[in-house]
């Protein structure tokens, strides 16, 4: 196994899912519990993350000096090859400028991480993000690569194994970077490359053993896979002692509620409780045409339920979550302990401070796609696991103005037949989100010559990896003409199909 120490970046999660990806396993340990973890796991190797400190400030961290004389291999990364040399007896000083973003190094030497990878003489991408730079190499280095910024690059001590970077190889941005952690974790120390997510699951499965031992767990389930990920995962390994609550607001996709249920009780044997309010949130949205009044409403209405809930099924102590990486954002402060902040979860925000639960996330180290092949591990169906994301306030915010029973009606069924066409075509993985909206226009049409007076239904179909940018789908004309033609004539209420063109930013993927 390798220990990665923390040292407080924004990226070192990025570092664990290369190491797996090498198939090895990880673990992550802020610096000031290194110490412990390195007793705990006696590692084959070490990885120093990157960090927004400075060696040259006063009480900027450290790695335990003992890992320097473990006898097993050491990798720096950015922050972590600054204290290194530091703590190794080299020289760090506050560079001017710095270099940021996109940068090239040059390979003038050679040493075990390039292995099958790098020459000297060639010139290769990385990403750089440093203000401080290396002036003087600690005892037993010698310079591998540089780059016009960073005259130390990386720097090698093949007598002991140790490995230092300027740049950061777990981001995407350095091409070579997964294979030279590879190189690191499996030629370096030798671990065998063998570590899958089956191992993952067993290792959580035992860890959720021992984290709840006789304890009961409440679960909210939304449809969505990280939450059902959890949910089979925490059933797998304390059964009965967990309780499914799916609140159900009807504002979900054609019969997307009925197959959680179905999915849920029958297939896995889970307790599950089904609380239809459909009525309850379409009342409570009568009148609202606001986006973000829908929800405030829809959002407390759900945590209102659920509590009550967990209040009827009562003596819970453990409230768990579908959180993934990207919800977490893990920082480690300068001069005191590690603090962590969470974001919550979308859609049940606020709830574990307001409840007084145990937080049970087995999730948290993942990233989405790692969540996708673990619930097929785990046997979940491929439409469940390789469904596309869906807002927590569901089919509210893709109605423009006031939501009622009658256009959820209207708008499930055109979503319906562009989904299918969108599956049937073969077209579904190749995009990150796809669904109609009911806008509030009605237009003029003719059908059998007659004249219609209905409303217009936007599709939308965006590629992204993670939300935050995205553009549009460009589908062809044809597929475009047959699922208007079929919306068109198989929904009644609409008269006019329009394909949005507008890429994010300047827009957001859903309308409201
Ligand atoms: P936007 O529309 O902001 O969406 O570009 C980015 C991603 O977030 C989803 N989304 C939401 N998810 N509650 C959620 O749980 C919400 O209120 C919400 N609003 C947007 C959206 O579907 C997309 O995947």
């Amino acid at each position: 196994s390798i220990l990665i120490v923390d040292f407080g970046s924004q990226v070192t999660q990025l570092i664990a899912r290369r190491v797996r990806e090498a198939g090895v396993y990880s673990e992550i340990a802020p610096f000031n519990a290194a110490a412990e973890a390195f007793e705990r796991m006696k590692p084959s190797g070490i990885i120093l993350s990157g960090g927004p400190s400075s060696v040259t400030w006063a009480d900027s961290p450290r790695a335990p000096q003992h890992f320097f004389d473990a006898g097993i291999p050491v990798l720096g990364i950015c922050y972590g090859q600054q204290t290194m040399m530091e703590q190794l007896g080299g020289k760090v000083e506050g560079g001017e400028g710095g270099e940021f973003g996109r940068a090239f190094i040059e390979i003038t030497g050679a040493c075990k991480l390039f292995d099958g990878l790098w020459k000297e003489g060639e010139t290769h991408q990385v990403w750089m993000s440093h203000g401080d730079k290396v002036t003087s190499l600690a005892d037993g280095f010698e310079i591998v690569a540089k780059s016009e910024g960073a005259p130390c690059a990386i720097v090698a001590n093949e007598a002991k194994r140790f490995y230092a970077m300027q740049f950061h190889p777990e981001v995407v941005h350095t091409p070579d970077g997964a294979r030279l952690i590879a190189n690191f974790v499996r030629h370096v120390c030798g671990c065998a490359g063998d570590w899958t997510m089956a191992e993952f699951r067993a290792t959580k499965i035992a860890e959720i053993r021992e984290q709840v031992g006789e304890g009961r767990v409440i679960c909210g389930l939304s449809g969505g896979v990280d939450s059902a990920v959890a949910a089979v995962l925490i059933h797998e390994a304390i059964g009965d002692q967990l309780t499914c609550v799916f609140v159900d607001h009807g504002l979900m996709r054609l019969n997307e509620a009925e197959q959680v249920v179905t999915l849920f009780r029958q297939h896995y044997g889970i307790n599950l409780v089904h609380v239809d309010a459909s009525e309850m949130f379409l009342g409570g949205l009568a009148g609202v045409t606001d986006p973000e009044q829908k929800r405030k409403f829809i959002g407390k209405a759900f945590i209102d339920l659920f509590e009550e809930e967990a209040r009827k099924i009562g003596g819970a102590e453990f409230l768990a979550q579908g959180t993934l990486y990207p919800d977490v954002i893990e920082s480690v402060s300068f001069t005191g302990g590690p603090s962590v902040t969470i974001k919550s979860h979308h859609n049940v925000g606020g709830l574990p401070e307001r409840m007084n639960m145990k937080l049970v996330e087995p999730l948290r180290e993942l990233f989405k796609d790692e969540v996708r092949v673990l619930g097929r591990e785990l046997g979940l169906p491929e439409i469940f696991v390789g469904r596309h994301p869906f807002p927590g306030p569901g089919l509210a915010i893709r109605i423009p103005g006031e939501v009622t029973q009658e256009r959820c009606d209207i708008l499930r069924k055109a979503d319906a037949i562009y989904l299918e066409e969108i599956r049937n075509a073969g077209l579904y993985d190749a995009i990150w989100q796809a669904f109609a909206v009911l806008l509030p226009v009605r237009t003029v049409g003719v059908m059998g010559d007659g004249r219609t007076y209905d409303s217009v239904c936007a599709l939308r179909a965006v590629t992204s990896t993670d939300g935050m940018t995205a553009d549009i789908y460009p589908f062809d004309a044809a597929f475009l003409s047959r699922v208007a033609t079929r919306i068109i004539n198989e929904v009644k209420g609409i008269n006019r199909v329009v394909y949005d063109y507008t890429s994010k930013p300047p827009g957001t993927i859903e309308w409201e």
